[in-house]
């Protein structure tokens, strides 16, 4: 990282940057050694945030939660090129750090940790974490080896970070769901929280890749939540048949005609196995291409 007069960053150590804002003085660190030696002055229990930046409501309601609760706050902005796929949009993944630095200074931060692809993965890394099962399916279905590089990436920032309590979004329903299990299985020793999606005003959940939608696909993609909302409604009224309610779905996306649909699904939330009658509790999940820009996005019913 350089420091320049416009931002009050200065260096501080090997890897080590502070930045001294209105609002608190806050850690910037690249090197898995500078992130340790941090980890070392923070007093407990530590709050630990993951991310891939460009930051909007959903992450900051993360860093918000891990402050209310911590008394030291540890946020990563990682792209991490391992959960991408050879197609997908590791290179054009939207990206703004001064922004998002500010954002988390304003947050009060006490250490954020954002290495270069190659302190995480050095030349020759071979070593992956895999989770059966629950990984199958639903996004990892459609996005082969995805979950492998979350798993990996997440394991390994829970090695370097240490903390105590680590929180997750229920838009990403089954990332959540295999971050806890790796955390259970593996023995690691921390808490998991997950907290609810934010949404835009017309449902839209909020995602960095939204920021790809040009302003027609932006006015046809809070179909997703008219079609999460409906079945919703349709099971709150008394429908347990979990395929009448997926084709119900499937009828009112297809009605838009920048949509198509990669999955939809209704099944239990702890295996994510598909369920034929709707038993609470359920998750209610689907996959939307929306012009170009896949868009995911979930609900639990019950
Ligand atoms: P990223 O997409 O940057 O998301 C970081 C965290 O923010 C995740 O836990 C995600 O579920 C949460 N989040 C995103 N949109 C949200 C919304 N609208 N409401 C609530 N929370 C939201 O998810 C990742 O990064 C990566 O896979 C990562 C875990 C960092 C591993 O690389």
């Amino acid at each position: 990282m350089k420091s320049t007069d416009s931002r009050p960053i200065s260096h501080i150590a090997e890897g080590a940057f502070l930045f001294e804002g209105a609002n608190s003085t806050m850690q910037i660190v690249e090197t898995i050694v500078a992130m340790r030696r941090a980890r070392k002055n923070l007093t407990e229990p530590v709050g630990f945030v993951a991310t891939m930046g460009f930051f909007h409501e959903g992450h900051l309601s993360l860093v918000r939660k891990a402050r209310a609760e911590n008394s030291s706050v540890v946020v990563s902005i990682f792209v991490n090129p391992a959960q991408f796929g050879p197609t997908e949009d590791f290179k054009t993944y939207p990206r703004d750090l001064p922004r998002d630095l500010s954002l988390l200074e304003k947050e009060r931060t006490d250490v954020v940790f954002m290495p270069p692809v190659a302190e995480m993965y050095p030349a020759g890394f071979n070593s992956w974490v895999d989770i059966d099962g629950v990984t199958e399916r639903l996004e990892g279905a459609s996005r082969p080896g995805h979950f492998r590089g979350v798993a990996t990436v997440v394991n390994k920032l829970f090695h370097i970070i240490q903390p105590d309590i680590a929180y997750f979004g229920q838009k990403d329903a089954q990332q959540a769901l295999v971050v806890k299990k790796m955390v259970r299985e593996l023995n690691m020793g921390l808490k998991i929280v997950t907290l609810p999606t934010v949404r835009e005003s017309d449902g839209l959940a909020i995602s960095s890749r939204n920021a790809c939608l040009n302003s027609d696909e932006r006015k046809a993609a809070p179909v997703l939540y008219r079609s999460l909302w409906l079945a919703r409604e349709l099971w709150s009224h008394g429908e347990k048949d979990a395929e009448k309610i997926r084709q119900q779905i499937w009828e009112l996306i297809e009605g838009e005609p920048l949509a198509e649909i990669d999955y939809v699904s209704i099944a239990d939330p702890e295996t994510l196995e598909e369920m034929d009658t709707v038993r609470p509790p359920a998750l209610i999940s689907l996959a939307v291409k929306i012009g170009k820009t896949r868009l995911i996005d979930n609900v639990v019913v019950g």
